[in-house]
């Protein structure tokens, strides 16, 4: 009898788990987005899926592949907890520049995604290292800059609004492109960026409501830190 309880509580627990993975819907207002162009980025996708997960982050993680990723990749991001989400890649305009830059537009498509009230967008060759729910506290657009004057398109926070992403494919064939991808794009579109305000995650909303709404801010460094940034500080 015992046996026949605990076999049935199993076999309530797998339907739960079957019921929450097949589904794949979006659960909360905001979302950590990563994009996958094909197969080769996998594992990095898989470990920056854990590594968001282990800093105790709940909020919808939404993998968004092209056509280079294959079934088999897919299965292994629903498992680990990812939505998948399929986009088209939005082609490069600027056609004279490298081949692998083609599709790199298709990351303004993070602009579009309205069903989210805000999204955290990660490279697929980051990971997070402490938990960054706070990022979800910027208000229309946040990145970082990273070596130079310019932002770094690698990790960014944007409120996605149909009206940018409008104007954004209306200037995409006209807008200046430093790298030839979204990145030089970016830094054309947010001109204005070096100029922005540091993101300060705990200024309390009434001090929030007094000012207006800035369109970007900058994220300090200790948010887009890699490598040579570590070298740089001596350590
Ligand atoms: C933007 O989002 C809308 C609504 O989800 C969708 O109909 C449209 O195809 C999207 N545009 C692009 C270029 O992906």
């Amino acid at each position: 009898m015992k046996s026949l309880v605990s076999r049935l509580g199993f076999w309530v627990v797998v339907l739960a788990i079957l019921s929450a993975a097949d589904c794949g819907q979006s659960k909360t207002e905001d979302a950590y987005v990563t994009l996958l162009y094909g197969d080769e980025f996998l594992l990095g996708v898989r470990v920056l899926g854990k590594s968001i997960r282990d800093t105790g982050a709940t909020k919808d993680m939404v993998a968004l592949v092209s056509d280079g990723v294959s079934d088999y990749a897919e299965k292994l991001l629903r498992a680990d907890g990812w939505i998948v989400q399929h986009i088209s890649l939005l082609s490069n305009p600027n056609s004279v520049r490298p081949k692998r830059f083609w599709g790199v537009y298709t990351k303004l498509k993070i602009f579009n995604m309205t069903n989210y009230r805000k999204v955290v967008y990660l490279d697929a060759d980051t990971i997070v290292i402490k938990n960054i729910d706070d990022l979800f506290k910027c208000r229309k657009f946040c990145a970082n800059l990273k070596h130079s004057e310019r932002l770094n398109s690698g990790v960014m926070v944007v409120e996605p609004s149909e009206s940018i992403f409008t104007d954004m494919m209306s200037k995409v064939t006209t807008l200046y492109s430093y790298t030839g991808g979204d990145q030089g794009f970016l830094n054309t579109y947010y001109s204005d960026f070096p100029n922005a305000h540091l993101f300060e995650p705990d200024l309390s909303t009434d001090a929030m409501k007094t000012r207006p709404v800035p369109e970007m801010e900058r994220l300090s460094t200790l948010y887009n830190a890699d490598v040579g940034l570590y070298m740089l500080a001596n350590k």
